[in-house]
């Protein structure tokens, strides 16, 4: 299908602390409006739900409004809508699903609940045209750390492996406020990481010992690593010296990207897959990028990261895996669609 002649699909993104409006026809992005909360968030160093919530409920009419706006439409043009139906905060969910409920009503047209992780991989046929199918996804960010086979975005997504404790992102953050940074910490780090040594300091990698393998071959575990962090760290300043932080930064990067890349690449390369996606707001990290390209290229394998501003949470990336739907032929979802906080990734499109 031409891109001119495919249904405008609006989607709506509320799962976390940002409120994306995207507007797409087929693969062209027309529009990505996001209002984020995340500083009002910043002296609790986390997201905190309840703000999350009241902050969407205020930014959504705004942020439809501008979308509508920057794509030139009026909604009354929108042919579908699309909304993260999970997995995320239950009330920030709630707030986004009722929004997209109301316009689906309203505008007498279908309504499509995706799943918030399934978006991450969407988004970058808006970039790099047709997802390759089968693709190794690397989903990374403050929420979630998963690697996913992709069959099809609409209807098959297989889960090879998951962090057992902290997301990529969380591990960034906490080690950013161990070490002074402010939230979120992730492009702190990388950027302190650029004058440091990745070697400094051996830390550890997590689930990677000859054993764990054995049982968590492609799963993460980041919380040994940031208590690591936190005793050196500790450690340092009782004994009255200086914390070098470039160095703890780097280091630390380090062990997070050598770990993620690792497993990223045996799992592509142990199911015959020749490409490897990256997604979800840790993949705005600049070693991440450097270290999956190398390794891939290593097995022949190729490297998909959509721009940092479409890798963190956004309207768009709903909204693209909308339009796959629309495209698919999917059945819509009733209208008494839940919103699900821990919605399994198998469920790509929800009731
Ligand atoms: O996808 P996202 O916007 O929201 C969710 O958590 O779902 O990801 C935000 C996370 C934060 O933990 C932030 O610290 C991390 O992505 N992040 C980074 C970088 N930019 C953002 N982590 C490492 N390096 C970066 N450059
Ligand atoms: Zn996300």
């Amino acid at each position: 299908m031409n891109d001119s002649s495919a249904p405008l699909v609006l989607g709506i993104e509320t799962s976390c602390d940002e409120t994306g409006v995207g507007i797409v026809r087929g693969h062209t992005l027309l529009a990505d409006a996001v209002a984020s909360s995340v500083e009002e968030h910043a002296r609790f160093g986390g997201v905190v739900p309840e703000v999350a919530s009241r902050a969407h409920l205020e930014a959504m009419v705004p942020t439809l409004e501008r979308a509508c706006e920057t794509a030139g439409i009026a909604l009354s043009d929108v042919d579908a809508v699309a909304v993260t139906s999970g997995p995320g905060l239950a009330g920030a969910l709630l707030v986004g699903v009722a929004a997209a409920k109301a316009l689906a009503l309203g505008l007498e047209k279908p309504l499509y609940g995706v799943n918030h992780l399934a978006a991450h991989v969407a988004v970058d046929q808006l970039e790099h045209g047709p997802l390759p199918d089968p693709c190794l996804a690397m989903l990374v960010s403050g929420g979630h750390s998963s690697l996913l086979r992709v069959d099809d975005v609409t209807s098959s997504v297989t889960p090879l492996g998951a962090t057992i404790d902290d997301a990529a992102g969380e591990a960034f953050d906490k080690v950013a406020r161990l070490l002074g940074l402010p939230f979120p910490g992730g492009p702190h780090i990388d950027r302190a990481a650029r004058s440091g040594s990745s070697v400094a300091i051996d830390f550890p990698r997590g689930l990677s010992s000859r054993r764990d393998l054995e049982r968590h071959r492609f799963d993460f575990s980041f919380s040994g690593l940031k208590t690591a962090v936190a005793r050196w760290v500790q450690a340092r300043e009782a004994a009255g010296e200086p914390v070098p932080v470039a160095d703890v930064a780097a280091s630390f990067q380090e062990a997070v990207c050598d770990v993620l890349t690792r497993k990223a690449v045996d799992a592509a390369v142990s199911a015959g897959i020749e490409d490897i996606l990256v997604g979800g707001g840790v993949a705005a990290n600049s070693r991440l990028r450097v270290l999956t390209e190398e390794r891939a290229a290593r097995h022949g394998i190729r490297v998909r990261v959509p721009r940092p501003g479409l890798c963190t949470d956004n309207g768009a990336m709903v909204a693209a895996l909308g339009a796959e739907m629309v495209a698919r032929g999917r059945t819509p979802s009733s209208l008494d669609l839940p919103a699900d906080s821990s919605l399994p990734v198998t469920e790509v499109l929800a009731g």
